[in-house]
């Protein structure tokens, strides 16, 4: 059977940082540790007053097919997945092939073209349906190119604006891939909730608190589906588990639930439970009615743990590298955290080809998808080719006024001058070049 799966990823974030420990938390009068250690984050990626989604998505994509050799006629399929839409009826991705084709020889007349919703789970959506696209052998061939790109901006002062961030991740989905294969085993954890949302408004409404729990929640389902077909998971498994990540505080609280999961009625368990003083099986703490306390008092034990600080720093940390100096890119967050950990082993010279990720994704509103993934024999060149540090590095540092004048011009609902301040010159990229006739947002390619 062929492999379907990513054969190439190309990241461009947002060409401004935000610092959280020095600029933000003194602005917000709140310790810097609150960000670096508690949410886990250094700084965010915001676009320059020129970017936006559908720049951020093209210049990503140019890049990818370029350094792939690739032109409009080898690609028969482009999706973009995005929660920071602004039309609800042309899709984002033919404004970015516009945009494109503008830069290469031929268009993408014969390309399906679409925009998949389902907040951050969405990037992750639509690799599935490409994958489904050439598994039903309908792609005569060609590659499809899966745009995952969000400005991710909450209203300022609400507990989200620390995890803002903003960038596109662009993949080729291809038979043959030379990064990940995609594996059938797939599991979902899904429910009507109301943990985060956007009802036809810029800035999402957001249960903070609650949103961690029904993240936690869906993942659970999500890992026990993906058993009822995979079989049981253990530690072992996954070379790497690349989850979706707001902030990395979030991940290191799923990485633990996910942990207790795998573990659950081992002797690895019983060790570790003689080692907290505590039995963790559920029936356990329910007769006396302190299920709660004492199941959080385990959590606590065990994380406490050597084997499992050790376990946590091979598999799950080397995800959040990106992470922690972009923040949250909806969509695209997940598939940052895969790029993480390869671009990592890539720099351990490690040799991963044949070995398994178990990549979590998450959408608010709510549904978790649990895969698994091998990574290819190429994988190495395609990471190393990436040019992600570049891009982190040359991020213009904002102050705290700059970060609210460009917050205002990305916030749809303030009126802002015409010629707004740029804080980095375009180079060789796509720019927004004002509005059309018909209110179309319109773009150019800078040389
Ligand atoms: N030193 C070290 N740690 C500190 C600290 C300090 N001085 N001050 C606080 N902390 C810790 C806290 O203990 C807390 O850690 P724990 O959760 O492990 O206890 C952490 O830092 C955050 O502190 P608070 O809980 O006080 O932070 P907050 O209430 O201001 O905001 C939040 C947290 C509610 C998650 C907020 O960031 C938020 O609303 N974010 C947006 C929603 C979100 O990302 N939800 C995640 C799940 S939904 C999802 O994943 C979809 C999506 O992409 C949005």
């Amino acid at each position: 059977m062929t492999d379907v799966g990513i054969d190439a990823i190309e990241i461009r974030t947002g060409k401004l940082k935000l610092d959280l420990p020095n600029t933000f938390a003194p602005a917000k009068g709140e310790d810097p540790e609150k960000y670096t250690k508690g949410l886990g984050l250094n700084a965010s990626s915001f676009p320059d007053t020129y970017e936006d989604i559908v720049t951020m998505g093209a210049n990503a994509a140019h890049r990818l097919m370029e350094r792939e050799g690739l032109g409009p006629e080898d690609i028969g399929r482009i999706d973009v997945a995005t929660e920071s839409s602004f039309d609800n009826s042309k899709p984002v991705s033919t404004y970015i092939a516009g945009c494109l084709e503008a830069v290469f020889d031929g268009e993408f007349s014969h390309a399906n073209k679409g925009e998949r919703k389902f907040a951050c789970l969405a990037g992750t959506q639509s690799i599935d349906d490409a994958y489904n696209w050439i598994k039903a052998g309908r792609h005569r061939g060609r590659s499809a190119l899966v745009i995952a790109t969000d400005t991710a901006l909450y209203a300022r002062n609400d507990p989200g604006e620390a995890t803002q961030g903003g960038g596109a991740v662009a993949m080729l989905i291809s038979e043959e891939p030379d990064l990940v294969a995609l594996s059938t085993e797939q599991g979902y954890g899904s429910a009507d909730e109301t943990d985060f949302l956007k009802p036809n408004q810029q800035f999402p409404s957001v249960d903070g608190k609650r949103s961690v729990q029904v993240y936690l929640s869906r993942m659970r389902e999500a890992l026990e589906d993906f058993e009822s077909v995979a079989g049981r998971t253990h530690t072992e498994d996954f070379t790497y588990i690349p989850f979706h990540t707001p902030f990395p505080g979030m991940v290191r609280k799923a990485a633990l639930f996910g942990y207790r999961h795998m573990i659950r009625d081992t002797q690895k368990e019983d060790e570790l439970a003689g080692e907290i003083g505590r039995q963790p099986r559920e029936e356990a703490f329910d007769d006396d009615g302190t299920f709660e306390e004492a199941l959080s008092e385990y959590m606590d034990g065990l994380k406490r743990t050597d084997a499992y600080q050790e376990w946590y720093a091979r598999v799950v940390d080397p995800t959040l590298s990106i992470s922690r100096e972009v923040g949250n890119w909806y969509t695209g967050s997940v598939h940052l955290a895969r790029a993480s950990a390869l671009k990592t082993a890539a720099e351990e010279g490690r040799d991963l080809a044949g070995e398994r990720l178990l990549v979590g994704s998450y959408g608010s509103g709510a549904q978790a998808e649990i895969h698994a993934e091998t990574v290819q024999e190429g994988w190495t060149e395609k990471i190393e080719a990436m040019t992600v540090d570049e891009g982190i590095e040359k991020r213009y540092d904002l102050s705290y006024d700059e970060y609210e004048r460009v917050h205002d011009v990305h916030n749809h609902d303030v009126e802002t001058d015409a010629d707004v301040e740029e804080f980095t010159a375009p180079e060789a990229e796509f720019v927004f070049d004002g509005w059309g006739r018909m209110g179309e947002r319109k773009y150019r390619f800078v040389e």
